[in-house]
């Protein structure tokens, strides 16, 4: 199923950027899911959500209007086989074709709600003195923010385009 169009979902624009660069080098019209204008219903799109814990964001509107042929959830974890397993289970993407895309953390650009759920988090994870590397660089993260959007993360739903 190709898609004709990619529809997305950004809190902070992490979201928003990967889908402008997919956009132009898949050459499909780009649409954020909550503005008016957007594909016909019925169409069958690529859908990029941002995970908030644990789910793809907008996800569920998506498939409710659209037919869903692949998605991309944005987070900012690394994307080890655990996480993204418990990312497939908990948006039920089992059959549908999904890639990981990790974004970046924008904090001082977070309101409302994904404010009020990041502040005991952010709590939990800087309390200790960070054991490894790994842990450093999510300590500084979730401190200071981060930018991991890179166009080589696209090459493989890029590929998975193509053999559309
Ligand atoms: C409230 C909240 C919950 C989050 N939960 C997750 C998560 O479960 N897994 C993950 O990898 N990233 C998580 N993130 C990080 C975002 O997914 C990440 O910052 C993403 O790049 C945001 O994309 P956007 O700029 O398009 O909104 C969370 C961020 C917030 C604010």
């Amino acid at each position: 199923m190709r898609p004709s169009a990619i529809v997305y979902t950004s809190g902070t624009g992490f979201t928003a950027r990967y889908a402008a660069l997919l956009s132009q080098a898949a050459d499909l019209p780009a649409y954020d899911l909550r503005e008016p204008e957007g594909p016909p219903s019925g169409s069958a799109v690529l859908y990029l959500g941002w995970l908030r814990a644990g789910s793809i964001v907008g996800l569920r509107r998506a498939r409710s209007r659209y037919r869903v042929a692949a998605v991309c959830p944005v987070g900012m974890m690394e994307g080890d086989a655990a996480g993204l397993a418990k990312v497939t289970a908990s948006n039920h993407l089992e059959n549908t074709p999904h890639f990981y895309l990790r974004g970046g953390y924008a904090p001082e650009k977070l309101r409302g709600l994904s404010k009020v759920m990041m502040t005991p988090m952010k709590a939990l994870l800087t309390r200790k003195a960070p054991a490894t590397e790994a842990d450093l660089a999510a300590q500084e993260a979730l401190l200071h923010g981060a930018d991991w959007v890179e166009p080589q993360q696209l090459e493989p739903v890029l590929n998975w385009l193509r053999a559309q």
